[in-house]
């Protein structure tokens, strides 16, 4: 069984595809085999009729701390064909419901991938947070678009400029989770939702969400380019290589001389 294969359950059962993040030991931080494996399990969703649904999730302890940080030194994405843009431009223009159930810390592309699921749950242990500024770099996922949409301006500047985490009541008063429940239920309570949308009518389903999100989705996709091409750039520059060599020496970065 290759790596990204075990990193990444795919399960497809009663018409729901459930996507496990299950590096757990590494905090299920994203590596670009398992961006690619994510990017496939979509368009095989897409393509099957018996998918009628699919959910995103993690453990109860941890979603995701974002990109891994050693992979993406060694291997940054190069392009836009690279598994990372293959990934957001998946789950941006992914038709069926997708939803995401989300316990412990999501951080980075952990936090800004919720802003493409139609439904978020989330357990009361959840934490989201996007440090790219802190990390050298800037959002990606359309963050810098979808963010200020669903904080407001200032709260997203909290957000994305100070990097501060917020927690799930948080996200649930600003309406990016639908519910929140105690950790050991969030996969659960994703599921159940997951079955209910599974027995509705597939094509009122994919209808209502093309109407809901054709209104932007040009401007999503064109956004998402230009935050690739900045990211891609900046992670090269002194202030990432700083934050990144920092990461790893276990060291608080100094960003005093870039
Ligand atoms: N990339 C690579 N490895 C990561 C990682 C990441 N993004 N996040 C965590 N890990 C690894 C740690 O290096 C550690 O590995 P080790 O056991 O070999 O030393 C292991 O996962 C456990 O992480 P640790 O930091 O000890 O867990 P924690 O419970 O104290 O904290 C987090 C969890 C998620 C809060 C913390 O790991 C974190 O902040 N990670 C970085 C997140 C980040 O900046 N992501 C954005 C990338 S663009």
């Amino acid at each position: 069984m290759s790596d990204s294969f075990k990193d990444i359950l795919p399960h497809t059962e009663a018409g729901v595809m459930t996507i496990t993040l299950n590096r757990v030991d590494k905090k299920n931080s994203l590596t670009a085999a398992m961006y690619a494996a994510m990017a496939d399990a979509l368009e095989a969703a897409q393509a099957d009729a018996a998918v009628r649904v699919v959910v995103i999730q993690g453990h109860e302890t941890i979603f995701s701390a974002g990109n891994d940080i050693g992979d993406f030194l060694n291997k940054p994405p190069a392009g836009m064909d690279s598994p990372v843009f293959r990934f957001l431009r998946g789950i941006a223009t992914f038709p069926k419901p997708l939803l995401a159930s989300v316990c412990g810390p999501a951080v980075g592309v952990g936090t800004t991938m919720l802003f493409h699921c139609d439904l978020v749950y989330a357990g009361d242990n959840a934490a989201f947070s996007m440090p790219f500024v802190n990390l050298g770099l800037c959002p990606e996922a359309a963050s810098s678009l979808l963010v200020p949409q669903m904080l407001g301006y200032h709260r997203a500047a909290e957000a994305l400029l100070l990097g501060e985490p917020f927690m799930a009541e948080a996200a649930l008063e600003v309406g990016l989770v639908n519910r929140v429940v105690p950790p050991m239920e969030a996969n659960g309570v994703a599921q159940s939702v997951a079955r209910k949308l599974a027995a509705k009518p597939i094509s009122s389903l994919v209808e209502t969400k093309r109407l809901m999100k054709k209104g932007q989705q040009q401007m999503v996709l064109q956004q998402m380019d230009e935050e690739g091409a900045s990211f891609g750039r900046m992670l090269g520059e002194p202030a990432a290589r700083e934050a990144f060599g920092a990461f790893m020496q276990k060291r608080r970065p100094d960003f005093s001389k870039v």
